[in-house]
């Protein structure tokens, strides 16, 4: 059944009416970036600076979406990349883009502080889900959710190269992000003013990171939650601890947030199965580089020797096709699919996943591109 909404064509349809839905701070956790957002911006900008060579006399038979990844065929090349705190957001929207995902045969990435645990994702998408995985500083932990994981069914662990910081980002600082959100005067007046938000928070229960609940001592309160946290996870990846991460996990080892090439020989020397090209959605380093121009200068040299994937700035299926354009060989969105969610509830997810594929096939179809593996040969700049 369809759900696709004729009201809402695009990702910047669905931010309007999320912005509308939303009180002001979830809204800022979610669009917002760190410093001055120009990583943010420019991640957008680059990718729609990406130009398509259309044929449109030659024999064309067709366009398929269908992508082969780690083994599984997927019905597209695109799919969601880990989100924290998706409930604070929207309420249950990780549950709602875990079903949306599984039914569209899209990969769907539990973050580790996600609002819903590993069990209940594995249950939702028959285990068909990957796992992202912040470094816990303790090895005993770290064990614990690599085990945890690949029980409930998990094949692909992705590990986090671009968070060796706690981001500075000024419109969290200043609405005092928490969880649950600090009842500020600023931060109760926009719940109150956003009833539906309000009721489906409370018909929900709070938002919690149920992955990580069995190891958080009860009764923090939220000041010693934040110091918990701090404490628990070691954000700098090192080539010893993903030595032995690749030791320990049996399934797709997946490196997310490289943007340069001696990072990328690392990984491969190190036996990552794939990488994600990716700046954390312009949310750690201001003034870093776009995803679209290391992806450029990546793919000569890696595509083949490692699975190629991107994100940032990915808004609809243009921006796929430009992306694949440029070698990869998968591509992830974070905010978009989350729009969907925000803007539109549970079938939030689908009417985003039916929209990109869409989008993507009339790209596909305009320039006569009939397997996503061939969009490289329409790249002209
Ligand atoms: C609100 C928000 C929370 C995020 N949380 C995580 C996270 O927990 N783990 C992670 O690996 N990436 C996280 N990311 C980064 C995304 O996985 C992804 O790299 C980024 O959103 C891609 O850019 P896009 O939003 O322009 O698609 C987050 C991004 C946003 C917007």
């Amino acid at each position: 059944m369809s759900r696709f909404n004729s009201e809402y064509p695009s990702a910047e349809h669905l931010m309007a009416k999320a912005r509308r839905r939303m009180p002001g701070f979830a809204y800022d956790y979610l669009t917002g970036g760190c410093f001055s957002e120009v990583n943010l911006d420019r991640n957008i900008a680059d990718i729609r600076n990406i130009q398509l060579k259309p044929w449109y006399l030659g024999d064309f038979d067709g366009a398929s979406q269908e992508t082969e990844l780690f083994g599984e065929t997927y019905d597209s090349a695109f799919g969601v990349a880990p989100v924290g705190l998706q409930g604070l957001m929207w309420p249950k929207s990780c549950e709602y883009l875990a079903k949306a995902a599984k039914d569209h045969n899209i990969p769907f990435v539990l973050s580790t502080v996600g609002t819903a645990s590993i069990e209940t994702i594995a249950e939702i998408t028959e285990g068909k889900f990957w796992f992202q995985l912040y470094h816990p500083a303790e090895d005993e932990l770290r064990d614990k959710l690599l085990e945890r994981a690949w029980e409930a069914g998990c094949k692909t662990l992705v590990i986090l190269a671009d968070t060796p910081t706690f981001a500075y980002r000024p419109k969290e600082i200043r609405n005092g992000l928490s969880i649950p959100p600090r009842m500020s005067l600023r931060n109760v007046f926009q719940m109150c003013t956003h009833p539906v938000w309000s009721l489906s928070q409370l018909a929900a229960g709070s938002p919690e990171f149920k992955t990580m609940k069995p190891y958080i001592p009860k009764g923090l309160n939220l000041k010693h939650l934040a110091q918990f946290m701090n404490k628990t996870f070691s954000g700098r990846l090192t080539e010893t601890k993903i030595k032995a991460l690749r030791d320990k996990w049996k399934g797709n080892l997946v490196i997310k947030g490289i943007v340069n090439a001696d990072d990328a020989e690392m990984a491969v020397k190190l036996g990552c199965d794939g990488m994600i090209v990716s700046n954390h959605g312009g949310r750690q380093l201001d003034r870093g580089q776009s995803t679209i121009e290391p992806l450029k200068a990546l793919a000569p040299e890696f595509k083949g020797k490692i699975k190629l994937m991107i994100d940032g700035g990915i808004r609809g299926g243009d921006d796929v096709g430009s992306a694949l354009a440029c070698g990869a060989d998968f591509t992830f969105m974070g905010r978009t699919p989350m729009y969907g969610v925000c803007a539109l509830g549970e079938y939030g997810g689908h009417h985003t996943f039916e929209m990109t594929k869409k989008q993507l096939q009339q790209v596909m179809e305009q320039i006569a591109c009939e397997k996503i593996e061939d969009f490289p040969k329409h790249l002209i700049s």
